[in-house]
């Protein structure tokens, strides 16, 4: 069994902070997103990972930055590069050689399950189907891969963001597959989105009745970290697991409360609070009198000198001095906020573009 894993895409509902680099790097409780997909895979006992990269140097060499040769997890990773976003499909295409005739998981970048992918891959390999879909019901099908099952949770139908969804099970983007697949893909043309879509090739499988594909819902949550308040909420779940931790300096007169996990050379200075669950990273200086509220991740290297922030994502090398609360914000690298009382009064921005400010 080999694994493949799509970094590829634009990310463009997460600018922009895609801009400056690939989404499935943006961090959940301080660890890149993609780093829950490799291990949820070691944990299934998967050894061989593809991970599907591209389209400029720069994005490519920041995930071999981050996810190396896969040896910090005991796993050997393969970089294989999409010349362009044409789709879910045909980044699993341009993996057929790495897979090599062998059963495979496709785990979307982006994707987080909580329950792992242990279960559903025992499941999979019991159940001799060629394809199997892991399932969720969602308030907004119209978003996402429909699937229309039966009382046995075998698939009879596919739809890509359909308009008006037959059910309310979208297919999350981890998808069990026996190379059979492949003959699917070569047959498929871009969809109305430019793009070839898996969806498409698991529906003809389904037309040309010769193969089983089958379906299983996920227990645990899912997410698709696919927009900011998607980010922020698979931010919130992860961080309610957290375990307690203190690698760094705590000053006195400091309030700690709830789990809260502070990595080395990071100081707390005097008067802050901090109430968890929160996760502050390494050489960070928050105070003095600061306050981290419930389930606010901070990044590396980061000053959050006075002010009060909760339940958001600083991603890291950020700078932060600013007098009214912050709340919900997920703020890129190498960000300033500060609140200035110079005169003439008012903000001064420097933001990039489809940046959100709320006040
Ligand atoms: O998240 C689940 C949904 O993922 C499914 O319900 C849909 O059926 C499926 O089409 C997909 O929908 P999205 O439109 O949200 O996919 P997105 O473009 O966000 O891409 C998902 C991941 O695959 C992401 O990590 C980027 C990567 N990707 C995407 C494309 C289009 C590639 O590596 N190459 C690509 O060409």
């Amino acid at each position: 069994m080999k694994g493949l894993i799509l970094a590829g895409g634009l990310g463009t509902r997460l600018r922009p902070l895609t801009h400056t680099g690939p989404k499935q790097l943006i961090p959940i409780a301080n660890k890149p997103v993609l780093h829950y997909g490799i291990e949820c895979m070691e944990d299934a006992g998967i050894k061989e990972i593809g991970i599907i990269v591209g389209y400029t140097p720069e994005r490519i060499q920041q995930i071999v930055n981050s996810v190396g040769d896969g040896s910090k997890w005991g796993v050997k990773i393969t970089y294989i590069e999409q010349d362009a976003p044409r789709g879910i499909a045909h980044a699993v295409g341009i993996a057929e050689d790495f897979i090599g005739g062998d059963d495979f998981v496709v785990h979307l970048g982006d994707n987080m399950f909580k329950e792992g992918i242990k279960e559903h891959l025992e499941y999979f390999k019991e159940s001799g189907a060629h394809a199997c879909l892991i399932l969720s019901e969602s308030e907004t099908p119209e978003k996402f891969g429909v699937a229309l099952t039966n009382e046995k949770g075998e698939v009879i139908e596919v739809e890509e963001k359909p308009a008006k969804p037959k059910t309310n099970l979208v297919i999350t983007g981890l998808y069990f597959f026996k190379p059979e697949i492949f003959q699917f893909i070569r047959k498929l043309k871009p969809s109305a989105r430019g793009e070839l879509e898996i969806t498409h090739a698991i529906q003809k499988m389904l037309e040309s009745k010769e193969y089983k594909v089958i379906s299983r819902v996920t227990r645990g949550w899912w997410d698709d970290t696919g927009t900011a308040e998607s980010v922020l909420r698979a931010n919130r779940l992860i961080l309610t697991d957290l375990k307690p931790l203190n690698k760094g300096v705590v000053e006195e007169n400091v309030k700690i409360m709830g789990t809260v996990n502070i990595d080395e050379g990071t100081i707390i200075k005097q008067g802050s609070v901090i109430l968890g669950p929160a996760i502050i990273g390494k050489n960070c200086v928050i105070g003095p009198s600061a306050y981290i509220g419930p389930y606010t991740s901070i990044g590396d290297n980061t000053k959050i000198i006075g002010g009060e922030i909760e339940s958001s994502i600083v991603i890291g090398d950020a700078t932060i001095k600013f007098e009214q609360k912050i709340v919900d914000s997920l703020i890129g690298k190498n960000t300033i906020i500060l609140s200035e009382n110079s005169l003439p009064r008012g903000y001064r921005f420097i933001v990039g573009e489809n940046a959100v400010i709320r006040t």
